[in-house]
């Protein structure tokens, strides 16, 4: 299950935005295919390197510039050590030390590798605040490095607040980022696709166990590929079993970081599971207004939840599984 299924119209954007040396902004729900979808098309130009940062659960700046280095391909190395060097920047054996500031670092390294790249900055939103101490600093490279683009990816839509509203001095005027979104597959595509995936690995299956698969893990591509890998090599009973396990251990990180250990937030997933109006919500938290809001707020922007006509609701059935399961 390795190429990617029907993400023509995605891939055609990307590539499309990639030729013109644009920032661009993918952005979905974890388990949606963002990252897989950067680096297929990334690959394809054989004139650019590529250079893929994982930015999961950054901390920092300092943080940002180690994962950034030892990201950078062998063959260009040489070149970055050379430009930090210049700068005082000390290279030890995991991490960098230096007395400038990170910002500074940042664009020496960037700068130093900027002709031809395409730099990934994956799960960009972990960068939090540093962000904003990085928009000039991209802004300044992509004026001054023309074959440069970079792509970030976000789980969470504040990611692209950040980037588009800029109030500062530096405003991207004429450089917004095109946003390209992936959004979840209908059931009938991801049917297709574990159907796809299955008579690829000689599996015989039957339709009632892919409709108990799109009931118990929905269509997040993420999701079906677990089970579709654990599928191939065993009985549907065992690979739908361990596929959840798996999911929903994944799933329930990502719910515990938005709980942060308050027992109220997690008492409001649990009745969002099922669907809950502001007023219960509101009664059962026992939180100001402005709290839950920006709580609701939050776990939207992280696709979290829907809000369907006044009904706040966890979607995926996986989240749900999760948020049960605390
Ligand atoms: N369009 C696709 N077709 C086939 N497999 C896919 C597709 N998109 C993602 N996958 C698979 O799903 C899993 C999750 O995708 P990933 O790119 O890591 O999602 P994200 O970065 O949004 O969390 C990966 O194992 C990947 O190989
Ligand atoms: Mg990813």
């Amino acid at each position: 299950m390795e190429e990617i299924f029907d993400r023509d119209e995605e891939i055609n954007q990307l590539s499309f935005l990639l030729k013109r040396n644009e920032w661009v902004i993918i952005l979905g729900p974890r388990m949606s295919g963002k990252t897989s979808i950067a680096l297929s098309v990334s690959n394809t130009f054989s004139d650019r390197k590529t250079i893929y940062v994982d930015l999961v659960k950054v901390k920092g700046l300092r943080d940002f510039i180690n994962r950034l280095y030892f990201s950078i391909p062998k063959g260009l190395i040489e070149r970055v050590k050379e430009s930090l060097e210049t700068i005082g920047v000390k290279i030890g054996p995991t991490s960098l030390s230096f007395k400038i500031k990170s910002t500074a670092v940042i664009e020496s390294i960037i700068r130093s590798i900027c002709s031809n790249t395409i730099l990934i900055l994956d799960e960009a939103q972990d960068l939090k605040q540093g962000i904003n101490h990085l928009i000039p600093v991209f802004h300044r490279l992509l004026n001054s490095c023309p074959s440069l683009s970079i792509i970030f990816t976000g789980s969470a839509i504040g990611l692209i607040r950040t980037l588009l509203e800029q109030k500062g001095e530096k405003p991207l005027a004429g450089r917004k980022p095109s946003e390209i979104f992936l959004k979840p597959w209908k059931e009938e595509l991801a049917r297709e696709y574990l159907e796809r995936g299955l008579e690829n690995c000689n599996v015989s299956f039957k339709r009632e166990e892919i409709n108990e698969v799109l009931q118990e893990l929905g269509s997040l591509v993420g999701w079906l590929n677990i089970y579709g890998v654990n599928r191939c090599i065993k009985s549907h009973e065992e690979a739908l079993k361990e596929s959840i396990i798996e999911a929903v251990s994944i799933a329930k990180e990502e719910i515990n970081n938005a709980i942060e250990r308050k027992a109220w937030r997690k008492k409001a997933l649990k009745l969002m599971v099922y669907g809950a109006n502001w007023s219960l919500l509101e009664k059962e938290s026992r939180v100001s207004t402005e709290t839950l809001s920006s709580f609701l707020d939050k776990l939207e922007r992280l696709y979290i939840i829907e809000k369907k006509e006044k009904i706040y609701i966890v979607s995926d059935p996986v989240y749900r599984k999760a948020i049960l399961n605390l």
